[in-house]
């Protein structure tokens, strides 16, 4: 911030009444899409008499224009207001949803895509984003699972980097960048069943191993706002949680910038028992350092009463409404109000680049998840194919759960991407059911269009209107109507391509797995999701991507993830008395990093630069990894540790890196990774960081199956006290500062 324009935001101040001042710490939404409770969706209004600073979920040259015509000639003191919007994964052009898109495992795709939607919305009118979504989630019954990178902190914290520094400074102009606001802080990911809004209560140590290290990345990245999550934390409702609010956020990680509330998050503080009427609940959201009220009214109507009352300082609020028009001055509205505005919304056709990129990162998100008897890819395509389900032609089911300015018409289907691929062979389609109901006349076409193929293509799963926000499951399973529609198509004896589509891990019936001759996890790709798949049917592109959060094979399974504790008895198939499910295996379907290519590779020995380490040694670890097949392809290695004797119990595995590496048939390269020792330490009894004397296993593989990893030892020795900061740079990538 220049003097200037703290000299600017001084005078600005001082001249503003209280009804202006909270005017800019209020953000209302317009109606292009709903996001949340019903209410008044008209901001122009206030807007007029100052009582609005940003508006959220509206877009477009003539809605910004006209909004930001009347905050400038209309209102006393001629503040631009700012535009926000959830841009996930994709404005106009979709990508694939973020769990998916982790699952290519690549930095280099997550911060193209954030780049692009931003320069997107950008011209759009949009200079905010609700976005990265960071809650770490292991329960596929949770619909905002599809949101997140992943049941892994160190995938979301490098996620976290990858996407605001992609939103927020990639775009060459200042005109074209987004400012992201990471979001829900924190451990929305951990509501209780998975039941949305649910009540969270986890262990100081799961907050700090867990789900507070992707918010210190975006932090570390300078992610420019926060939005507290609905739920509370152990008691506390986040939106009036001074501890995590104002103490760790602000004063020990030191963020600057604006604390945002989710929608009517701040009213909410009433059913949520912590506040008798929205006075009090805008006198916690204040003092808890809320700077914007995102539709509550609690500010509007709870802050002046506050303040007659002497229960907040009028410093206070000044310092939220200096943080609201800091935002302004370097999204650069006061010099240009209207910022990177194109007069015509851009499309996916707008940029020929675009559909490409999109193609591009859905099938680097598309998972491979069985492959019998190599029946994929189709290097002879089959004469006549029978397309089933009601994914293959869905009116933009691809999008997935926000994809706010997606155009169904601008998506690629499944049954056009085929047609594009297969020109040769007969494709006939048939839906065979709706997403959720049964149709006989429409099952029996189905059936007699499949006698009559070589091969059944079954694109099943679920809508993007039931992923996302207010959309748990007790049972993640595609219908059962589909599940009927499948059981048929099996009962075919032609082989069968089981296409997956939605935002959540599915459990699926055995029978299901055992009865498809290939499995694709397409999640929801996008755009350009019906080539992108087709692409990998054919093999044209061979597929890379892995899972980044396990699938279950029982509900009963969840949460199940890669890093659990060993427990005091670990699994052993020869004790009954150890850890166990009588009726289920201990492991998951498919697990963190599974997912299939068409070639295979082969990894040599682990091997490290040096076996024995001191507290602030820096150390490389390497493997040869080859393509042993007959495919060039990409292939993600992961960097694991464990520590096997440590003050308090620790992880079976804990992911400390990962790279992509591309490799030709036949080629051999190493993969190699640079550690610093305090990436060996962990939080003791007190939380507090600690490096132990003694042997740490290093492990570096393709997932986090034992039988993909190879171990070397490493031995720490003369250990100092690490320091706190040091722990914290240490969840950092290696080659970053620390
Ligand atoms: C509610 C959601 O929880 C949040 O993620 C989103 O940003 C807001 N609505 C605004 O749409």
């Amino acid at each position: 911030m220049t003097k200037d324009v703290a000299w600017r935001i001084d005078d600005l101040i001082a001249q503003m009444t209280l009804t202006e001042k909270i005017g800019q710490m209020t953000m209302l939404a317009a109606s292009l899409v709903e996001t949340g409770p019903p209410g008044p969706r008209n901001p122009a209004t206030r807007v007029r008499e100052g009582r609005a600073g940003s508006i959220l979920n509206t877009w477009g040259a003539n809605e910004i224009r006209e909004a930001q015509r009347i905050a400038l000639e209309e209102t006393r003191l001629k503040i631009p207001l700012f535009f926000a919007v959830d841009v996930l994964h994709g404005h106009r052009t979709i990508y694939p949803v973020p769990i998916a898109e982790a699952g290519a495992f690549d930095r280099a795709l997550w911060l193209r895509t954030a780049k692009e939607s931003a320069e997107e919305a950008a011209q759009d009118g949009i200079q905010m984003t609700f976005a990265p979504m960071l809650d770490v989630s292991r329960d596929p019954r949770w619909g905002r699972i599809c949101e997140c990178a992943g049941e892994d902190p160190f995938i979301n914290a490098e996620y976290a980097r990858a996407k605001v520094a992609g939103f927020q400074d990639a775009p060459e102009e200042r005109s074209r960048r987004l400012a992201t606001v990471a979001k829900h802080f924190v451990a929305y990911g951990a509501v209780n069943a998975g039941r949305d809004y649910a009540e969270v209560d986890v262990s100081q140590r799961a907050l700090h191993e867990i789900y507070l290290p992707p918010f210190r990345a975006a932090v570390e990245a300078g992610v420019m706002g926060i939005m507290p999550s609905f739920t509370d934390v152990a008691g506390v409702a986040m939106t009036a949680h001074r501890p995590l609010l104002r103490d760790l956020l602000r004063d020990t990680w030191g963020f600057k910038g604006v604390v945002v509330s989710d929608f009517n998050a701040i009213a909410e503080l009433i059913p949520h028992g912590v506040a008798a009427d929205l006075t009090e609940a805008a006198i916690l959201a204040l003092r808890a350092g809320i700077d914007i009220d995102m539709m509550a009214d609690a500010y509007e109507i709870g802050l002046p009463k506050a303040l007659d009352a002497g229960a907040v300082t009028m410093a206070e609020i000044d310092l939220a409404v200096r943080r609201v028009l800091e935002l302004k001055f370097t999204l650069g509205l006061f010099d240009d109000p209207l910022r990177g505005l194109a007069s015509v919304s851009p499309s996916p056709d707008s940029d020929p680049s675009r559909r490409a990129s999109a193609r591009d990162a859905a099938r680097r998100s598309v998972v491979l998840l069985e492959n019998r008897d190599t029946f994929l890819p189709w290097t002879k395509p089959p004469r006549k194919i029978a397309v089933v389900g009601p994914f293959a032609d869905a009116d933009g089911e691809f999008m997935g759960a926000w994809c706010m300015a997606g155009e169904s018409r601008e998506t690629v289907e499944l049954i056009t991407g085929l047609r594009n691929a297969f020109p040769e062979s007969e494709i006939g389609h048939v839906a065979g059911c709706s997403i959720e109901q049964s149709d006989a006349s429409a099952l029996e076409e189905a059936i007699t269009l499949a006698h009559a193929a070589d091969t059944v293509v079954l694109c099943i799963g679920e809508s993007r209107y039931t992923s996302g926000e207010a959309a748990s499951r007790t049972k993640p399973t595609p219908s059962d109507s589909q599940l009927e529609l499948a059981r048929h198509m099996i009962a075919t004896g032609k082989p069968l391509l089981l296409i997956l589509v939605g935002g959540r891990p599915f459990v699926l019936p055995q029978w299901l797995v055992d009865g498809a001759s290939a499995v694709l996890a397409a999640w929801t790709p996008g755009t350009e999701g019906g080539n992108a798949i087709a692409d990998i049917i054919a093999g044209k592109w061979n597929p890379s991507a892995r899972l980044a959060v396990s699938w279950p094979s029982e509900v009963g399974q969840i949460p199940i993830y890669y890093a659990m504790r060993t427990t005091g008895r670990p699994y052993d198939s020869n004790n009954g008395f150890t850890t166990n499910f009588l009726d289920a295996p201990m492991t998951p379907r498919w697990g963190f990093g599974d997912g299939l290519s068409y070639t295979h590779y082969e990894l040599g020995e682990t091997r490290a630069s040096q076996l024995v380490v001191g507290t602030s040694d820096t150390l490389d670890v390497s493997i040869d990894v080859t393509n042993a097949g007959a495919m060039a392809g990409e292939t993600t290695v992961f960097l694991f540790i464990r520590d096997p004797v440590a003050q308090v119990t620790r992880p079976a595995l804990e992911l400390k890196d990962f790279q992509k590496i591309e490799l030709a048939a036949g080629e051999t390269r190493e993969a190699r990774f640079t550690l610093k020792s305090e990436q060996f330490a962990y939080l003791d009894m007190n939380l507090s960081p600690r490096l132990d004397e003694g042997r740490i296993e290093v492990f570096v593989g393709t997932s986090a199956k034992p039988s993909d990893l190879r171990r070397v030892d490493i031995d720490v020795r003369n250990p100092s006290p690490v320091p706190r900061e040091k722990v914290a740079s240490a969840q950092q990538r290696s080659d970053e500062g620390g």
